[in-house]
């Protein structure tokens, strides 16, 4: 009996370390996993970004995030008033550089998340940025892998990456963001305090 005892305990100690061991080479620790989380946060709240996840009911331009000249406005669907839609303006693509540096920018269906949804990141602490984007009530029910999908394939999110005229690029590459975002989400998005 005592033998028995003896001979299962360091094999169920190795399997246990072992265990750990396992988890550890794929989840970053803690500290990590918040530097990581730093990384999507300085992409989320750069202007390119920023400037349609807004608290108002007006875009913002620019890099010192400005209110959107010519009485833009969100509008009911987040596409603007009648008569005065995004794609009056923004077309699907940048348009070509001799239409000069403060042309519209363009992709496709360019417009605001709508005022039920608005998805902020605009003018959030880090913490509440993150406490938001946890929340699928902000998120239209997505959940964070729904989340770094959008980041990875949606083309208006490419266009922060390619915003045309002098607009500065956000502080970390796409595919920098998408591998930040996976960080701190595999290590159960902690939240910054
Ligand atoms: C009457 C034309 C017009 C309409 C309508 C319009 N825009 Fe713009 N928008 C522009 C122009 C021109 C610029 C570029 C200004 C600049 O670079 O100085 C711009 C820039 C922007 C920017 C800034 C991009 C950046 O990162 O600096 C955002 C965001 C934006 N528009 C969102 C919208 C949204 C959303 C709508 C609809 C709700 C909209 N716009 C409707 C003309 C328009
Ligand atoms: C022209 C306006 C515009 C710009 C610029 C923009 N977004 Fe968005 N973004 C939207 C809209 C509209 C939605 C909602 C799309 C939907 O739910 O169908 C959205 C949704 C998102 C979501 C999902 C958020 C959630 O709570 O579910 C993320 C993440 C996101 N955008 C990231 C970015 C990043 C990163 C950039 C900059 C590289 C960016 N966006 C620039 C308009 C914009």
């Amino acid at each position: 009996m005592i033998a028995k005892v003896k001979t299962v305990a360091p094999l169920f100690a190795a399997g246990l370390l072992f265990a750990l061991t396992a988890q550890a080479q794929t989840t970053a620790p803690p500290d990590e996993a918040l530097r990581a989380f730093e990384v999507v946060r300085s992409v989320l709240q750069h202007p390119r970004c920023r400037n349609c996840h807004v608290p108002g009911d007006a875009p913002l331009e620019g890099d010192k995030s400005v209110l959107h000249n010519q009485g833009v406005i969100r509008g009911p669907t987040g596409h603007g008033a009648a008569a005065n839609e995004c794609t009056v303006c923004h077309l699907n693509q940048n348009l070509p550089a001799n239409y000069g540096p403060y042309a519209p920018p363009g992709s496709p269906d360019w417009h605001l998340p709508p005022p039920d949804m608005k998805m902020v990141f605009y003018g959030l602490s880090a913490k509440n940025l993150c406490l938001s984007i946890k929340d699928p009530r902000n998120t239209k029910g997505r959940d964070l892998a729904a989340m770094l999908a959008h980041i990875r394939d949606s083309r208006q999110v490419a266009w922060g990456w390619a915003p045309g005229g002098r607009r500065t690029l956000p502080p970390a590459s796409r595919a920098a963001t998408v591998a930040a975002f996976k960080t701190w989400m595999d290590a159960g998005a902690p939240c910054p305090q």
